[in-house]
């Protein structure tokens, strides 16, 4: 018998602005994501390009940029293709699907007065064709896709008015969708805002004086956002589901020594701030300590704290990549502070390497025991049920003259994931559903390559846009397919 529950979700992960295209159809006003240009690795070496400048995007604006390719405005034409796309999900057996609505297919601006019909109707019909093959959505509100005009009128989340739009928005979407969709994400990664403020919050970061003052406050306004919607869901129907979403970096410390050990808890805290607020319901005390020594003031308003405290999520959900290594890169700032001061690149894997793994070609140490690690973490931690929102290996596959794709390394990768999970459920972790990323090849989020694939379906379009977009199976297709059908038993 399998030890996966027998309703277990098994399916994909994806994002309106990664998959869809159609970026000025259908009403839809444009969004942080369609500013983001393509920049080819010989150049970026690999770096997260995902970050536009107020001037850039002005500059975009004014066409005086229309030789760059945008990736993220064209996707890979889910938009168009959806029912070929969904047909494919259901002959891999998925029962669920995750998707991110775009928020300006429905409202353009995000202050709009009334929504966008075209844009509510276009998700009524992909529920509608998910519905045929008994597929249920997994729908995140919010995933790095905020409307421009906010982010150029208001600098995002750094205003508290986002915190009322996003309520129109949800509200409009809950009771739109309210016989639809059960489950629901009100923030993507709500993490990566402290440190992607464009990517995560719509933020122009070099309009501010103080970045951790603004960031900090961005977020405080997407965790009161999150805890508001999950109260206007409750109110729309009580059987709906609203669940948290971490980006997870989980950290080793570098060696055994009781600094690296300190230095791998203390970096931690990068994911569990988040958990314990949203779960829990509390900003964890450590908070405070760090605001004043950084001198952040948070703008809390009256019932803000009271808000977090009743409305906490169903469930927990994380993304989980790669795991890190905390220690002696960090000096004595990150022992003292809870989010470690750093860009991505001081933990990049070339500086905190783990010797013990292997790392993809875009720097992911691959660990499955860490996936284990985690998700033990979250657990003991909060004793809510956990759905693994996204997972998996981006790589270049090979289209073989016979338009096979034999990505017998993708396997292998989802392979161990999943096995560590199953050892989870079997030690009692009440998970409820994996959804491994990108289950057709789409834009990737941080380098807007087409080429660092993650899906089970290939999707014949190279960085530019150039191809025909056709979808071939990949190997991974039919092993993933396998593990459905046998609930997890046969990896
Ligand atoms: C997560 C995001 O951070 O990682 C996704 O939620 C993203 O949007 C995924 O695509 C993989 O990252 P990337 O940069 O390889 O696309």
């Amino acid at each position: 018998m399998s030890k996966f529950p027998k309703d277990f979700l098994w399916g994909g992960a994806t994002a309106a602005n990664q998959l869809e295209g159609a970026y000025n159809e259908g009403g839809k006003g444009l969004s942080t994501a369609d500013m983001v240009k393509f920049v080819p690795r010989s150049v970026s070496k690999g770096a997260n390009t995902e970050t536009v400048s107020l001037e850039e995007v002005q500059n975009i604006l004014d066409g005086k940029r229309d030789d760059e390719y945008y990736p993220k405005r064209w996707g890979v034409d889910f938009y168009h293709r959806y029912k070929e796309d969904i047909k494919l999900f259901a002959e891999m057996g998925f029962n669920v699907f995750r998707m991110s609505l775009n928020w300006g297919r429905i409202y353009p601006n995000g202050d709009d007065e009334e929504p966008n019909e075209e844009g509510l109707k276009f998700y009524d019909d992909v529920f509608d064709e998910l519905a045929k093959y008994n597929i249920e959505p997994l729908v995140t509100l919010s995933h790095y896709e905020t409307p421009l005009n906010l982010s150029i009128k208001y600098n995002g989340w750094e205003n508290r008015k986002l915190i009322k739009f996003f309520e129109n928005y949800a509200t409009t979407v809950f009771k739109r969708y309210k016989d639809k969709v059960k489950y629901w994400m009100p923030f993507n990664e709500i993490n990566m805002i402290l440190h992607l403020a464009y990517t995560g919050g719509g933020i122009f970061i070099e309009k501010s004086e103080n970045e951790l003052q603004t960031t900090f406050q961005a977020l405080h306004h997407q965790l009161v956002a999150s805890a508001s919607v999950t109260k206007i869901a409750r109110s729309i129907n009580p059987d709906f589901q609203i669940g948290s979403m971490l980006g997870m970096s989980l950290y080793y410390p570098k060696t055994n020594h009781p600094d690296d050990v300190l230095a791998a808890q203390y970096a931690n805290r990068v994911n569990y701030y988040f958990l314990d607020i949203l779960s829990k319901g509390e900003y964890p005390n450590y908070a405070w300590a760090y605001f004043k020594k950084k001198g952040i003031e948070l703008v809390i308003e009256k019932d803000d704290l009271k808000l977090l405290k009743e409305n906490t999520v169903d469930y927990n959900s994380f993304s989980y990549y790669y795991s890190l290594c905390a220690g002696s890169i960090h000096d004595e700032q990150s022992l003292v502070s809870f989010i470690p001061e750093h860009d991505f690149d001081e933990f990049h894997p070339k500086k905190a390497k783990n010797e013990n793994l292997k790392v993809t070609d875009w720097g992911f140490q691959i660990d499955p025991i860490g996936f284990r690690i985690a998700i033990n973490e979250v657990w003991d931690r909060y004793k809510k049920p956990i759905i693994i929102s996204e997972n998996g290996l981006g790589t270049t596959d090979i289209l073989e003259e016979d338009k096979t794709i034999h990505d017998d390394y993708r396997i292998d990768y989802l392979r161990e994931h999943i096995r560590e999970m199953r050892v989870c459920i079997e030690e009692g972790v009440d998970i409820i559903g994996y959804t491994s990323w990108g289950p057709i090849d789409i834009v990737s989020a941080g380098t807007t390559e087409r080429s660092k694939r993650y899906g089970y379906i290939y999707v014949d379009a190279d960085d530019y846009g150039n191809g025909t977009f056709d979808r071939y199976k990949k190997d991974s297709f039919y092993w993933y397919k396998k593990v459905i059908a046998s609930n997890g038993e046969d990896l």
